[in-house]
């Protein structure tokens, strides 16, 4: 899907089945690994969603040469000599070209990353970051909008810990202490399903990581000459599993979600049984159904294994359509309720302030023209429309193929009448 609105009309209970592809979140992370070593690498269970072809423009800016032998297949060949430059034109579009900095650092000892637009250096939000990679020995500076790091005397291994459990940060101090001098011990560090699956990918290239999913990760520095090539099957996407069986949620039917994971979705899977839905476990998937109105219920988000800051929209969605009211407080981003004002005119019924949503559940929303300001608002919106009499248009849409790859066509695949224009 590469056009700007999507139309979606009321749906009745849906019924079907849908396939969840690799997470957008740790894809992005495995491609920027792969510039530890050179090689040929693979990819499988690659979404099609349009951050993927961005990170691999921005490490073809480097010498990387990316092919796409089929939709779920990527395979990179990095070069022995890369040029550990990421341009404002690529960094600008995903966050994610900052997990180029802790593998550049570590293989070619300097990397020049552009800073994503409006960021102040220092404060947030890279500062963990900064601060993590420093303790390792980078030294930074920042010069006319780019980030220009070097390790003068090369990378070596500190005792860290996170002021906060950061995604990011963790990602790029392990991708860095991998190929540090001695070990880094990474304490209070994130340990979403995604980072694990970053872990795996660098233990199978040859890495040394003890405490993969805790808190503390202890990783023991090898040479990045030790470090090989290999072929990685990506985790699936909890996120885009959560959005489908909160579509079933909100009307109704049974649903099986091939590939869904449980055990990365606990915490959201038993709030989803206490709104009303039924889950289980399939073993290579999940099987949901919504068999009455959803009941209102509290969530925070909080990091993993907390309900994910990136459910939260899809679940106010949720909750609009619920009997009762209930309270969403978001504890990562202050202010992430910019779609809020869009579920509104749709007729929802919400207040927030800066970390909190207070939904009153109305019966019935009702179609309308709405934006979707990024990724997970657009899904909001997916969500809500399906609930909502009438016809609604989501312009903006292509925020949606950012994180969601063939929605119309998966949503079509369960009875919803979905149109691109
Ligand atoms: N933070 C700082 N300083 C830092 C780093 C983070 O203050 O140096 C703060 C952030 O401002 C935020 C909190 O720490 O308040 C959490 O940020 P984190 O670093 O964990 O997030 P991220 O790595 O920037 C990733 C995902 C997000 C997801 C968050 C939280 C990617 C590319 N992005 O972001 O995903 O919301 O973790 O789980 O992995 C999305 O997919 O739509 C999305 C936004």
């Amino acid at each position: 899907m590469n056009d700007d609105r999507f139309l979606i009309r009321r749906a009745g209970p849906l019924q079907g089945e849908v396939v969840i592809p690799g997470a957008k979140n740790s894809v992005l992370k495995l491609m920027a690994a792969t510039l530890l070593a050179p090689g040929r690498y693979e990819l499988t269970n690659v979404p099609s969603i349009a951050d993927v072809p961005v990170m691999a423009n921005l490490l073809q800016a480097m010498g990387v040469r990316a092919d796409r032998p089929s939709d779920d297949v990527v395979l990179l060949h990095v070069p022995e000599e890369l040029r550990p430059e990421a341009p404002y034109e690529l960094a600008e579009q995903i966050r994610a070209s900052i997990n180029v900095l802790g593998p550049l650092l570590a293989r070619c000892g300097r990397a020049l990353v552009a800073m994503p637009g409006g960021d102040d250096f220092g404060t947030r939000p890279i500062d963990m970051h900064v601060a993590a990679l420093e303790s390792m020995g980078a030294e930074f500076q920042l010069r006319h909008g780019d980030l220009e790091a070097c390790a003068p005397s090369g990378l070596h291994g500190a005792d860290i810990t996170l002021e906060f459990p950061s995604v990011g940060a963790t990602e790029n101090v392990v991708m860095a202490a991998v190929g540090a001098k001695g070990t880094t011990v990474l304490d209070n560090a994130a340990r979403e399903p995604e980072i694990v699956d970053l872990c795996h990918f660098l233990v199978a290239m040859g890495a040394e990581i003890e405490g993969i999913g805790s808190p503390t990760l202890v990783v023991h520095g090898v040479p990045v000459s030790d470090l090989r090539p290999v072929a990685h099957r990506v985790v699936p996407d909890r996120i885009e599993a959560a959005t489908y069986l909160a579509a079933v949620g909100v009307v109704g039917g049974d649903i099986t979600v091939h590939g869904a994971v449980a055990g990365h979705m606990e915490m959201l899977l038993r709030k989803l049984t206490e709104m009303g839905m039924v889950i289980t476990d399939t073993g290579t998937g999940l099987w949901a159904k919504a068999p009455e109105r959803l009941r209102s219920i509290d969530v925070a988000t909080l990091p993993y294994p907390g309900v994910a800051t990136d459910v939260k929209p899809v679940l106010t969605a949720m909750l609009s359509v619920a009997d009762g009211v209930g309270i969403l407080t978001e504890n990562l981003f202050a202010g992430r309720f910019r779609y809020v004002a869009e579920l509104v005119r749709l007729g929802a019924d919400i207040r927030t302030d800066a970390h909190h949503a207070v939904v009153r559940g109305v019966p019935r929303l009702s179609g309308a023209p709405v934006r979707a300001h990024d990724i997970r608002a657009g899904a909001s919106l997916v969500i809500a429309a399906l609930a909502a009499e009438g016809t609604t248009v989501i312009s903006d849409a292509h925020h949606l193929d950012r994180g969601y790859g063939d929605m119309a066509t998966k949503l079509a695949a369960l009875g919803v009448l979905v149109d691109v224009d």
